[in-house]
């Protein structure tokens, strides 16, 4: 996997196996309900794709685009809204699809702004979650894995671009980013 990447923390099967489970719960929770995905461009790109095509609830898909963190691995905790939703939330069951919550800031400025557009209900599904999103007072309805506190990569994640691609999730060696 080449000498960037340290060791694979979630795996590929692992991956798959935990989106059955989430999908799932998902179809039970809204079962008889119309359900909004709301994905967070570019990270939750992979995440959204395979959880939406294992969910049989009949739902609809809009993105957001926020930035938080630059081309680096601190997060700035300024928020800016890159590309805003096409859809109106007004009395929809939105569910924000996130890749990872990290210090948990661009999830509980996501939500407060998308709560102030009166969805009738809005949940939080992340692939994966840091231990300082605990500090954050955001209830994330679901999870896929807890990670430790590393920067990692793949299924979406980037660092400076790259790493995207990668079908699992992997900790980048501390030499990339620290030059
Ligand atoms: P916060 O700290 O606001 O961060 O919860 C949320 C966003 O920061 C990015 N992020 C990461 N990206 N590897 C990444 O590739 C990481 O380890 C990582 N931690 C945070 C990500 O875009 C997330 O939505
Ligand atoms: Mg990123």
């Amino acid at each position: 996997m080449g000498s960037d990447l340290e060791k694979v923390l979630v795996s590929e099967a692992q991956i798959a196996t935990r989106l059955d489970e989430l999908a799932a719960q998902i179809d039970a929770d809204y079962a008889g309900r119309e359900l909004l995905l709301v994905g967070v461009l570019k990270g939750a790109v992979m995440v959204m794709a395979d959880l939406s095509r294992r969910l049989h609830t009949d739902l609809k898909m809009d993105w957001m685009a926020v930035s938080s963190y630059g081309s680096g691995t601190k997060s700035s905790g300024v928020v800016r809204i890159l590309k805003d939703l096409d859809t109106d939330l007004l009395d929809k069951h939105v569910l924000i699809v996130e890749d990872i919550i990290d210090s948990g800031l661009t999830l509980s400025w996501l939500v407060s702004n998308l709560r102030s557009r009166n969805p009738a209900s809005l949940e939080i599904a992340t692939l994966l979650r840091k231990p300082d999103a605990a500090k954050v007072d955001v209830d994330v309805r679901y999870i896929g894995f807890e990670v430790p506190n590393e920067f990692v990569v793949g299924y979406g994640l980037d660092y400076d671009e790259r790493y995207r691609n990668l079908p699992f999730v992997g900790t980048l060696a501390p030499h990339v980013y620290q030059g």
